[in-house]
Order: structure tokens, then C-alpha cells, then sequence
């Protein structure tokens, strides 16, 4: 018989990739595309997401020709995504109605305040476990049905159907105009701020809150389960699990247990901690979120710290300032110099999410002074995610009660040695690395393969981890603390320049 695979398409903020993994976890091919970002005003984030789904169309069939894979030989999809970002889409023609407003734009902002005045900040995060903060889903709905009333009445009619990009995908991927299966999983479900934490089903209040017709709403599944099987853009493979990204990477590393924890860097950056079947609710400003579940089995829950800018801060050196050509040339840069000089660098991008949650918070660079060189910058960038990793873990410990004696990690930006020794220096404990930094895709993967049968059970799983690095912190413990002291004062600045700019 000839060999079977699991595939994974992960669909990422600013990319979207197919992989194939063989029974041992490794993986076979890969195919990967970019898609544009829009930046229509300030603080705006958009995707097209008739664009991303001709770009899943690519990659799919290209990571299996790649490895001269038949459909037959895929006996699962697994599929996972950025988290949050809201598409909107015509049931009847299949085209979205509005360019998808991605995880990361804070246009709400000013929203925030009037949905506080119908449901508190506290009832909703007693209901969801989020902050109300421009993040989530619920309230990018609520400014889309505000401006655009003939969407609202439209969706009110039936005639619009909304998802996270994981929704449109594999409601495209079903069949689309012709059946598509119109489904989310309850780790992207979690992450809208329309569904009950403990009821794991979408809740009325906050539909009306965010002014969200039921009519709109995906059905909400586990995360493992299959929900259906593939017309396009190749037919046959069943879809076996759909899971948001960060929880993704988190099965990934096989964090299958109460107090496993792993922490991801891409585009932001995500500490997740696996708490089991209880929700666990944060006193330290964490967002508690549902890690995977099941199909017949209880969620399992998790707490997570986000923050909204890490490799992206990269990504905009690259393109806005022309500072670098390729991602990998900031540690590059950075080895040029021994230290940061003096400069820091605050990336509040989209406000300052976890643990600040401050919308209005503005990046700012202080610290300048002629001394200061390119290079020192480059390394002002790269602390910048050491430093925000520092705050999550703060946090972390903080609700956990017991300081973590050392980090997992995973993402793209873990090749990046200079990094990966500041996180280590700034939180004071080991980083380890497995060899398999794709996490999110391997996640996905995995969830699949254990809906069909492909892997036995979670043992075999984690019998394929294996560690491939692990830095350990160089800096003395005072030098430690005083440069996180002034790390706390340029985040202090960046909140306060805000606050005097609004
Ligand atoms: O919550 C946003 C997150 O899901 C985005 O992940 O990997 O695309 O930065 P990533």
C-alpha cells in the first residue's frame, strides 16, 4: 500500500502554508505564499479574503505534487488559522462584502466605551474571558454593521455568513456556494467574544451587544471531529480538525498537560498555558481561552498572554524603513554592536495588548542620542520581544503561583539566535527549542491524524518531540532587573504619549 500523510494548511497574518507530515511527525513538503496587507489609515489592518483563498488554492495542490503525493495517499486535513479576524461573505455569490478587518486593527477603539455602557468590561469577561479591547471579533462585527446598515439588514435577511478565517476557508474548502460546510471549532469561537466560556455556545447578550444577527453565525464544533471533506481546491481529503493557531502550536509542542506551556513568535507573540478542563480566570490581566477539545470529551482550557507585535516589528523595519532587506539581516545588524546603547524600542502598534490592554498606548523609540547606530537599534528591535515575553511571563507566574523554571518556544523568529539569547537574559531562565519549530502546522497535523486514526494516541505524539536548542541567560541578575526597569519606563512613555496625543 502506498504511504499515508496528514495535511496541515496553516493560514498565518501575512502568509499561508501547506504541509505534508508522515506517520513520524516529520514533515514531507511544504508550500508557502504571501498575501497583501492593507493599511488604509492608521491603526487599520485589512485582508482580502477572496485573495487568501486563492492563495490556499495554490499551495494546497503545490505541497502535494511537491512530494509527488496522490489526494488519496492525504487521509486528513488539518486546518488552522490567525485567530479573530472577521470575514463577511455573500451565502448566495461567495464573494466577501467587506475587506476582512484582521486581529490586529484597533479602528473599535472608540467603540469600546459605548459597548461598556450596555454590558460592563467585567460581565464580558466573566462571560468570555476576554478583555474588551479591540482584539476580538465581536466588536470589529458591531463597527462593520454601524457603517455599512444595508450589511446589517442584509445579515438580519440571511443572506451573509461571517467566520474567522478558518469558517471561510473551510466552508470554501466543502464546497463553498455548493454546500459548504459554514462551521468554526471552539478555540476560534473562543477568541470572538460572542461565546460562553462555559456554555462553549454562542450567547444571546453579546450578540446583541455586538449587534450580531444569529443568522450570520457559524455552527461551533470541536476541534478535532471532521466537519467535512474537500471539493476544491483538490476533492476528497477529509477536513479532521480546525483549531486556531496559538493553540495550535501548543498541541504542537504536545503541551497536552495541566501546566504545560509554550510560547510562540510570529507575527506577535503568544504564551499559552495548558490549565485542563477548568477555565481558569486571571487575576494578572491574562485572557483564559479554550486550548482544544475533543469531539464527546470536556474543553481544555488555557491562559494566554498575547502581545500583538514581534516579528512584525521585523517585517516593518523591512518595509517601512528599508533598515533591512530580509528578516534574517536584523540579527545580522544587531551582532554589529554589544548592546542596544542605550535605546529602546516600544512596538504599540495596535495599542499594547497583554498585560497593559491599552488601546491608546503609541510606539515610540526612546533612548536616541548621536551614539546611537543602526545596529543598536536592530538590537533594540529583537529586546523588544525579549522584553514583552518578560511582561507575559510576570503575568503568567503571577497566576500560576509558581515561576516557570523555563520556557518553551517555537515560530519563525526561534532561528534567530541573537533573540532567542535575549528572551533568555530578559526572563532569567532556559529557552529550549524543539526541532520542529513549525508548531502551528505540526499542531493541526496532529489534531487530525488522532481524529482518523492516523497516530494511536498522544503518547506517540509526544514521543516524536524532540529538543534541538536551548540558550541559557548570560547577563548578571542586577543588569537584568535595571534594563527591565527601563524597559517599564519606555512602556510607561509609549501608554503616556498616547494619552497626551489622543
Ligand atoms: O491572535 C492572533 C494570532 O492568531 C496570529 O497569529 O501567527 O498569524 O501571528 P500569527
Amino acid at each position: 500500500m502506498s504511504e499515508r500523510y496528514v495535511a496541515a494548511l496553516d493560514q498565518g497574518t501575512t502568509s499561508t502554508r501547506c504541509i505534508l507530515f508522515d506517520r513520524h511527525g516529520r514533515m514531507v513538503s511544504i508550500a508557502q505564499r504571501e498575501h497583501r496587507q492593507h493599511f488604509p489609515h492608521p491603526g487599520w489592518v485589512e485582508h482580502d479574503a477572496a485573495e487568501i483563498w486563492s492563495v490556499v488554492r495554490k499551495v494546497v495542490p503545490q505541497a502535494l505534487a511537491d512530494a509527488d503525493v496522490d489526494p488519496s495517499q492525504v487521509i486528513a486535513l488539518g486546518v488552522t488559522n490567525q485567530r479573530e479576524t472577521v470575514v463577511l461573505w455573500d451565502r448566495r455569490t461567495g464573494q466577501p462584502v467587506h475587506r476582512a478587518v484582521v486581529w490586529q486593527d484597533t479602528r473599535t477603539v472608540g467603540l469600546l466605551e459605548e459597548i461598556a455602557r450596555e454590558m460592563s468590561a467585567e460581565e464580558i469577561r466573566r462571560r468570555t474571558g476576554l478583555p474588551l479591547f479591540s482584539y476580538f471579533s465581536g466588536p470589529k462585527l458591531r463597527w462593520i454593521f454601524e457603517r455599512h446598515p444595508h450589511l446589517y439588514e442584509r445579515a438580519v435577511r440571511g443572506e451573509l455568513m461571517f467566520g474567522t478565517m478558518d469558517s471561510w476557508i473551510v466552508w470554501n474548502l466543502t464546497g463553498g456556494v455548493e454546500g459548504g460546510r459554514h462551521v468554526t471549532d471552539v478555540t476560534n469561537a473562543s477568541r470572538t467574544m460572542l461565546m460562553d466560556l462555559d456554555t462553549l455556545d454562542w450567547d444571546d447578550d453579546l450578540l446583541d451587544v455586538m449587534r450580531v444577527p444569529r443568522a450570520v453565525l457559524p455552527e461551533i464544533r470541536s476541534t478535532m471531529g471532521t466537519v467535512g471533506t474537500t471539493v476544491a481546491p483538490v476533492r476528497g481529503l477529509p477536513v479532521a480538525a480546525v483549531i486556531g493557531d496559538q493553540q495550535a502550536s501548543l498541541f504542537g509542542q504536545t503541551a497536552f498537560e495541566a501546566g504545560d506551556a509554550k510560547c510562540t513568535f510570529g507575527t506577535g507573540s503568544f504564551l499559552l498555558l495548558n490549565t485542563g478542563e477548568t477555565p481558569i480566570r486571571s487575576r494578572h490581566e491574562l485572557i483564559t481561552t479554550v486550548a482544544h477539545r475533543a469531539e464527546g470529551q470536556p474543553a481544555v482550557y488555557a491562559l494566554e498572554g498575547s502581545t500583538a507585535v514581534a516579528g512584525g516589528l521585523v517585517q516593518w523595519c523591512r518595509d517601512n524603513l528599508g533598515l533591512i532587506r530580509t528578516p534574517a539581516e536584523i540579527e545580522t545588524l544587531a551582532a554589529t554592536v554589544s548592546d542596544n546603547g542605550g535605546c529602546y524600542v516600544v512596538p504599540a502598534f495596535s495599542g499594547l495588548f497583554a498585560p497593559y490592554w491599552d488601546p491608546g498606548a503609541q510606539g515610540t523609540i526612546v533612548g536616541l542620542t548621536s551614539y546611537v547606530s543602526k545596529g543598536h537599534i536592530a538590537r533594540a528591535v529583537l529586546e523588544a520581544t525579549a522584553w514583552q515575553t518578560r511582561d507575559l511571563v510576570e503575568a503568567m507566574n503571577a497566576d500560576a503561583g509558581v515561576p516557570a523554571r523555563s520556557l518553551l518556544v517555537d515560530g519563525g523568529m526561534t532561528g534567530d539566535n541573537l533573540l532567542m539569547q535575549a528572551v533568555a537574559d530578559a526572563l532569567g531562565i532556559p529557552v529550549v527549542r524543539p526541532i520542529m519549530a513549525e508548531t502551528v502546522a505540526r499542531g493541526a497535523a496532529y489534531a487530525a491524524g488522532l481524529t482518523v486514526g492516523y497516530w494511536a494516541d498522544r503518547n506517540v505524539l509526544k514521543g516524536q518531540w524532540q529538543r534541538a536548542a536551548e540558550w541559557h541567560p548570560q547577563v548578571a541578575e542586577d543588569r537584568r532587573e535595571l534594563e527591565y526597569r527601563h524597559w517599564q519606563h519606555a512602556v510607561a512613555l509609549a501608554r503616556e504619549w498616547g494619552r497626551r496625543t489622543a
